[in-house]
């Protein structure tokens, strides 16, 4: 596959794809599709931006007729689509924007393929539609004993042991969907849609579901550099409820590798769970960042623990996730090369040494990147 279409590309995890594809595959054309809103940031592709085989095309994937005129002029034979509205809290104030980029979007752009490709002599031969979702899908798991567990800081990146501390329960790949928020349920839809179009239409598809992502160009409204930006500034850091909330944490540039993974060797019409076998309670996950932030900044130990400020919990605030991915692990042999240590360090040092990537975004500046790079936005 040669000209592949990777949608919310100028986003967090979308970046981290396109810079790994462009370098990675000089022979293929990478066409970046993005609606830049306020999540997208072309900073974050500053490195890759004058490549041969790059193009960026501001667009929004909603945009049924642009978005055949893309996939037919590019002659787009793969797509990833990473595409969406990624904020719960947004979309707990906001629902109707996720329903319609999430959903709406989606569909605009399985159809938008699927009019293409079916036109063409091969047909779906050779192509395949790759959809990007989230462990949200499933629901939330119980907690076996909030109280009782601490996360321990050596956690080994692949340790079963650790995540079966937090429950017995896993999501696996045929969990049944139970979303909560409305990022979820939209997710859930575009899921339920791109299945669709493989079950009705015989489009190639596949859908991977991960876990929470960190590691450098998240936007600051999420958990992880909201909180090392606050602790840099001596801000509060608002912590939902008691904290007791558990995540999988997976670093980034590994879920950019099993994308690489699945969509060069994953089976079409499948599914696979993406996770980092890394479960952390919300409150001491924080505690590690406090923690590596007063270290690499040179504060004494316990400077910054007085930020910690417990706010109104999230509504319908899901308790744990926790992903099963052993399937990817043994049918393609993908595991997170990062131990968690080595991930955070890498990251809080990342956000601490790029200070002004964090400022630029909080000040607004972001936004003009495009216009002064191609014209008016
Ligand atoms: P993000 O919010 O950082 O980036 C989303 C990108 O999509 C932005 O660049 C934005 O401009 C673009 N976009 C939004 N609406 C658009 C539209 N209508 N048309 C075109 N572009 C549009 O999100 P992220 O955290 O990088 O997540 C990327 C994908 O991965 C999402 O589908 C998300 O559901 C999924 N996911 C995220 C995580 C995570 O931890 N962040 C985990 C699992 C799955
Ligand atoms: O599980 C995968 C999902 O992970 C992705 O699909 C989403 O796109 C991504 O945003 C993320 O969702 P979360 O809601 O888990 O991530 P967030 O960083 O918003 O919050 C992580 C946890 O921290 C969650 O339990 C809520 C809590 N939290 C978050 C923020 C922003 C706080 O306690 N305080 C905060 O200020």
């Amino acid at each position: 596959m040669k000209n592949i279409l990777i949608t919310g590309g100028a986003g967090f995890i979308g970046s981290h794809v396109v810079r790994l594809f462009v370098n990675k595959y000089p022979d293929y054309n990478i066409v970046n599709v993005d609606k830049l809103t306020y999540a997208g940031n072309l900073e974050n592709l500053r490195d890759i931006e004058n490549k041969p085989n790059y193009t960026f095309i501001k667009a929004d994937i909603c945009d049924y007729d642009e978005m055949r005129r893309i996939i037919e002029e590019h002659q787009i034979s793969g797509i990833i689509h990473l595409a969406a509205e990624s904020h719960v809290d947004r979309s707990i104030l906001d629902p109707f924007t996720f329903a319609r980029t999430n959903v709406m979007g989606t569909l605009a752009l399985l159809q938008a393929a699927k009019v293409y490709w079916e036109a063409l002599p091969e047909g779906y031969d050779g192509k395949l539609f790759y959809h990007i979702s989230t462990d949200e899908v499933y629901g939330a798991l119980e907690l076996t004993d909030p109280d009782g567990i601490e996360s321990p800081f050596t956690t080994t990146a692949s340790s079963y042991d650790h995540h079966l501390a937090f429950g017995s329960e896993f999501f696996l790949e045929s969990t049944k969907y139970n979303p909560h928020s409305p990022y979820s349920a939209s997710k859930a839809s575009s899921d339920h849609f791109v299945r669709a179009y493989h079950d009705t239409y015989g489009m190639p598809t596949i859908v991977t579901n991960c876990s929470n992502n960190y590691g450098p160009y998240q936007f600051p409204e999420k958990l992880i550099p909201l909180f090392i930006n606050n602790i840099r500034n001596r801000k509060p850091l608002p912590v939902y409820g008691k904290g007791e909330n558990v995540r999988d944490w997976l670093f980034v540039e590994d879920h950019a590798r099993a994308i690489d993974l699945i969509f060069h060797h994953g089976k079409v019409a499948d599914t696979y769970n993406i996770g980092g076998f890394n479960e952390w309670k919300n409150i001491d996950l924080i505690r590690v960042i406090i923690r590596t932030v007063d270290r690499l900044l040179g504060n004494p130990e316990g400077y910054s623990d007085g930020l910690i400020t417990f706010v109104t919990d999230r509504k319908g605030h899901d308790m744990r996730y926790a992903i099963d991915s052993r399937k990817l692990q043994r049918e393609l042999g993908w595991e997170p090369s990062l131990q968690f240590e080595e991930g955070i360090e890498k990251t809080v040092r990342w956000y601490l040494d790029n200070p002004e990537w964090t400022d630029r975004i909080t000040s607004g500046d972001y936004l003009t990147y495009y216009e002064n790079m191609y014209g008016s936005r």
